[in-house]
């Protein structure tokens, strides 16, 4: 489907929503793996707003991909528990390989706070991460 098919579905399944411009972007994203410039029109005019409006909360939102991801999406946990646990050194590992075949992102919980730190590859959770462990799955994946 078009780009603009996908939108004109998902607003007819959300638009009713209270506040439906997150759960609009989200459907999107699901539906194309991102969400692509061309979306933010036709969204604007089915939801009332402006084009501003919808370009600053799809850029506001670390979660939203402006460009599709390349290779596997590894989404790395930076809020506070798994932080405390060495989140931010984790994420400056994955970074590192970044040039290769992965999309490397920030998120804020996974839920899996109490067995921190967390990451997530290709949609599975992966709690109590080490740079070791972390290194070993970016090799089988992302090399
Ligand atoms: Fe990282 Fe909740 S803080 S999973």
């Amino acid at each position: 489907p078009t780009t603009y098919e996908v939108v004109a579905r998902v607003l007819a399944e959300r638009k009713h929503l209270a506040g439906p411009l997150l759960p609009v972007l989200h459907g999107v994203q699901e539906a194309l793996g991102w969400v692509p410039s061309a979306a933010v029109q036709p969204i604007a005019e089915g939801l009332d707003l402006s084009r501003a409006e919808v370009h600053g909360v799809l850029s506001y939102y670390h979660h939203f991909r402006q460009e599709p991801a390349r290779g596997p999406v590894l989404q790395v946990c930076r809020a506070e528990a798994c932080r405390s646990m060495g989140g931010e050194e984790l994420l400056a590992h994955a970074r590192q390989h970044e040039a290769h075949r992965c999309t490397v992102e920030a998120v804020y919980c996974l839920g899996l706070c109490a067995q921190s730190p967390a990451v997530l590859l290709d949609d599975k959770l992966h709690a109590r991460m080490t740079p070791e462990r972390l290194a070993a799955l970016v090799d089988k994946r992302c090399a």
